[in-house]
């Protein structure tokens, strides 16, 4: 038996571009072009690239905040992509999202306690139950008792990421997609947030998908991560491996780059040449080839595929 909870069968999304004179274009920008996936029951995947590789786009295409222009996406034995949004309704309650900044995901005019009831009153449950839920989730997001009629602004942003949490925990989910949850913190609160997501996901059994563009960050919650560059999944790991033995040049690029990774580590920074290509225009064969050290010939004309290579999924024509 497989303990997959999500399997995502290759999804793409592209958004056309507006033309000149209000007329539409013929030019899309591939921001997700055939990711095939499986999350595991209880993981946190790790979602890690540039910015502009399509991360976003992936996280609400999954919980069907953005529809997909290709692709399916199967939870609990149905297609989202394919749901109607009524039954969406029903689904999403076990699919919850939550966004990078907690001062723009906060109504600044209601309650803490409100805020955290705003979905259990979406779906019906009585005033008093509603209470008392809201009540336990601050208590398990650190929050006190006299937080539920104190509002945002009287939080720090610390804080507030709680208040977001607890309110993404109220209709008792099984995936959280957090998309740069933290990465509006300081670097000092970080920490404590991410703990927290840590203790959410072990006492309720949790599955995260977790993006984020600093790799110390998604190191800390990952299990596996997945390399994301122009809207593709270049390498797919456990993190341990990830770390200590990168395969796709793109990956080595990235980790040398982040000096916060491996204090003892020697090995020399390598510096990706050239811009993030544009995702209107992937280039042929390879998207990685233009800023790629190890670039050959057929990577120029192939594009490869992500296959299995020990123990971990590489699309390289090349891999370490
Ligand atoms: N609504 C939209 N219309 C047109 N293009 C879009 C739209 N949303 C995203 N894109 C484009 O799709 C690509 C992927 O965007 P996305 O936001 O998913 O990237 P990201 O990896 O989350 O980046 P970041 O790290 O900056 O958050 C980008 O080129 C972006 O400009
Ligand atoms: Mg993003």
């Amino acid at each position: 038996m497989s303990n997959e909870i999500l399997q995502i069968k290759k999804l793409s999304k592209n958004y056309r571009l507006s033309g000149s004179f209000g007329r539409a274009s013929k030019d899309f920008v591939h921001a997700v072009e055939d990711i095939s996936l499986e999350i595991i029951e209880g993981e946190t995947l790790g979602i890690v690239g540039e910015s502009g590789c399509g991360k976003s786009t992936l996280g609400r295409m999954i919980v069907r905040l953005e529809e997909p222009t290709n692709g399916s996406i199967i939870f609990e034995g149905r297609d989202l992509a394919k749901e109607s949004n009524r039954a969406l309704r029903s689904i999403r309650k076990r699919l919850q999202m939550i966004f990078q900044d907690p001062y723009a995901s906060l109504n600044p005019r209601r309650q803490i306690g409100k805020i955290v009831e705003e979905p259990l009153r979406i779906h019906g449950f009585k005033k008093a139950e509603r209470r008392a839920i809201a009540l336990d989730l601050l208590n398990k997001v650190g929050l006190d008792e006299n937080s539920y009629e104190k509002y945002p602004h009287e939080f720090s942003g610390g804080q507030r990421q709680r208040v977001v949490i607890a309110r993404a925990l109220a209709l008792k989910p099984r995936l959280v997609v957090a998309d740069e949850p933290v990465s509006a913190l300081d670097v000092s609160i970080q920490a404590q947030v991410l703990n927290l997501f840590k203790d959410i996901q072990k006492e309720l059994g949790l599955t995260y998908i977790f993006i984020a563009h600093d790799l110390g960050v998604v190191r800390h919650v990952s299990d596996r991560i997945a390399v994301m560059y122009l809207g593709k999944i270049v390498e797919l790991a456990s993190a341990d491996d990830l770390y200590a033995h990168p395969s796709h040049p793109y990956t080595q690029a990235l980790l040398s780059a982040n000096p916060r990774m491996d204090t003892n580590d020697k090995s020399e920074r390598i510096i990706l040449k050239g811009d993030i290509p544009n995702p209107i225009n992937r280039p042929a064969g390879c998207a990685f080839n233009p800023r790629c050290p190890k670039v050959q010939d057929i990577c120029r004309t192939q594009s490869p595929e992500l296959i299995q290579v020990a123990g971990r999924k590489v699309s390289c024509h090349f891999p370490d």
